[in-house]
């Protein structure tokens, strides 16, 4: 007992907890995701596990992501990305709803799953569906050899190390970093981005790592701002554009650990509904960046001022007009608006990892939550 409590102690590597650990090992894990892959000085994206399906990827009619829960969310950023760069229309599946609709699935269609664990049940039984109807199947997934990366045609791999925490953080930043490299290579083989567009992207997102590491540098706020709102009963996220998947995952981070009832919206939908719940106990985290969704943002923050509710902003650095209106900011650096999820998930990871410490809750094993979810 004694031995194996030692011996964990030393793998949390002077964490608290493997969360925090993992949270903290970001910078790293997407560099190890981006190594070999990026070549600066070539102008190239080296992806071998799916160089002979650049061809289709870049003629697929259509590209569908499936996956669960956090790995859900890097799809919809996926989405973001891939429409954005290669113009290629893409969906994106639960994978427990895609595999019993009998969905329409195309023979020159592309289906990529997304998966931590690569043994995701659901994940599986849909990739099996898109197989038996013809389409080209592709994985990202973070197990080396897992059944997933197995029965899948070709795929990409996470280099995130193992995730021990079951709320997934490293994972979710490798897999959207796997993703923006296979959409900026795409949309650089078929000619939707140009060479000089694609190298700037490639020298701008290496330098993400760097940023994520400005971020973990400011973690202590995020304890202050853990502190003021560890007793709220309900929190809202928001977030536009490809900050709208962040805003998800920082409120499934929030109740998966903390056992708060969260709920991610896209910003101006709040109006449509849960802006009958904000009142002066009620904390509205906001994704506030600088970015084409800025001042559409401003104007969803000042509806919740407008009702007393309380606004803690993800701004870039050096931002006035939120920061005056919110009663907490989180700074992160500025960066091209694609690359951003990279930086604005973090803030709100630890935020919710505090909040859970606070309330006394199992972070590593939340309560009803597994880790892998290998039965329906
Ligand atoms: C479980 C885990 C989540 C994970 C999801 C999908 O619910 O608790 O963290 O996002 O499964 O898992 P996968 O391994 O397919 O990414």
């Amino acid at each position: 007992q004694k031995l194996e409590m030692e011996l964990e102690a030393i793998e949390k590597g002077g964490y608290d907890h493997f969360m925090l650990k993992e949270i903290y090992e970001q910078p790293k894990s997407i560099k190890d995701t981006m190594r070999g892959r990026i070549h600066l000085d070539k102008g190239l994206i080296a992806l071998g596990g799916i160089r002979d399906y650049e061809r289709a990827l870049a003629n697929a009619r259509r590209i569908i992501f499936v996956a669960c829960g956090t790995s859900w969310h890097a799809g919809l950023v996926a989405e973001y990305l891939f429409e954005e760069l290669t113009r290629i229309p893409v969906e994106v599946e639960y994978a427990s709803e895609f595999r019993y609709r009998n969905p329409i699935i195309y023979d020159d269609d592309i289906v990529i799953a997304i998966s931590q664990s690569g043994e995701t049940a659901d994940t599986l039984a849909a990739l099996e569906i898109a197989k038996q109807k013809g389409a080209t199947t592709l994985g990202i997934c973070n197990v080396v050899g897992s059944t997933i990366s197995r029965v899948t045609d070709a795929g990409a791999y996470t280099h995130a190390g193992p995730e021990i925490g079951v709320a997934s953080t490293k994972a979710f930043t490798a897999q959207v970093t796997v993703a923006t490299l296979m959409a900026l290579h795409i949309a650089h083989f078929k000619g939707s981005i140009n060479t000089s567009q694609f190298n700037r992207y490639l020298f701008e997102f290496q330098s993400i790592p760097d940023k994520v590491e400005r971020v973990l540098e400011k973690a202590a706020e995020s304890k202050v701002i853990a502190e003021i709102y560890k007793d709220a009963t309900n929190a809202l996220f928001l977030g536009r554009g490809i900050n709208f998947p962040v805003a998800l995952e920082g409120a499934l981070k929030l109740k998966e650990i903390s056992y708060i009832h969260a709920e991610g919206y896209p910003a101006a939908e709040m109006k449509h509904g849960p802006i009958a719940l904000i009142d002066e106990n009620m904390p509205v985290f906001v994704i506030a960046n600088q970015g084409p969704s800025y001042k559409k943002v401003v104007s969803n923050i000042e509806e919740v001022k407008a009702r007393s509710g309380k606004v803690i902003a993800i701004v870039t650095e050096g931002d006035k007009d939120v920061k005056d209106m919110a009663d907490y900011s989180f700074e992160v650096p500025e960066c091209d608006e694609l690359f951003t999820p990279l930086l604005t998930v973090v803030p709100l990871q630890l935020i919710s990892y505090h909040v859970a410490v606070m309330r006394g809750c199992n972070v590593d094993q939340p309560r009803n939550l597994a880790k892998s979810v290998t039965v329906e």
